[in-house]
């Protein structure tokens, strides 16, 4: 009479075990352990570097600059203000493919940036002296933060100008092309 007791109502330990219980924890273990690995592994995306490139110190042309819009294997992006050239990668969410500000990448943003237009001209060299004050002083309050933001590359070279060698970091210049 006690054992049918006993096997009409199995302990805990028998209820786990059940066939359709072990592959109901089975499939839990499965699950936690897939949200674990997924969340450690965003983790690990955000938490790295990005690779710092080589300081690039340089005077280049507008046609020279073109190429550094952050679609090279490098990703390197450079923009102009006021004639000094930025190197912007680090802002690369800002000015990298596909970014808001990337009308400005590898090119002369002043006129943009003093006119508060996301676009840059395509012409060989943007003779900006046709800005209002308030203009040429909105270009200036962005190179102000630019220069304490990025590193300086070098000039923006009008047509006819030559670049000034820059001896210090001539040699990584030329690792970087
Ligand atoms: C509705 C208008 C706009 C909004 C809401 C807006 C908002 C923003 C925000 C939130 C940032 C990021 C700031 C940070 O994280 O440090 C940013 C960055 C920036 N914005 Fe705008 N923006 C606007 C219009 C403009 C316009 C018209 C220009 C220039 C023509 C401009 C140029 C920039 C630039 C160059 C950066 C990046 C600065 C850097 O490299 O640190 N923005 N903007």
């Amino acid at each position: 009479m006690s054992e049918q007791t006993e096997s009409a109502s199995p302990t805990l330990w028998e209820e786990l075990m059940s066939p359709l219980n072990l592959v109901l924890i089975a499939i839990i273990v499965y699950l936690v352990y897939k949200i674990i690995k997924s969340n450690f592994e965003s983790e690990v995306t955000v938490a790295a570097p990005p690779p710092s490139l080589p300081k690039l110190r340089k005077d280049l042309t507008v046609a020279e600059i073109k190429k550094y819009d952050g679609t090279q294997p490098d990703g390197r992006v450079l923009l102009a203000v006021n004639g000094t050239i930025f190197d912007v990668t680090k802002g690369k969410r800002f000015y990298g493919p596909g970014g808001p500000y990337s009308a400005f990448a590898g090119k002369d943003a002043t006129r943009g940036l003093a006119t508060g237009q996301v676009a840059a001209s395509d012409k060989e060299y943007d003779d900006v002296s046709d800005l209002t004050p308030d203009e040429v002083a909105s270009a200036k309050e962005w190179e102000e933060q630019f220069r304490e933001k990025y590193d300086i590359v070098g000039r923006l070279l009008k047509p006819g100008e030559t670049p000034n060698k820059y001896s210090d970091d001539e040699s990584e210049d030329k690792k970087s092309q």
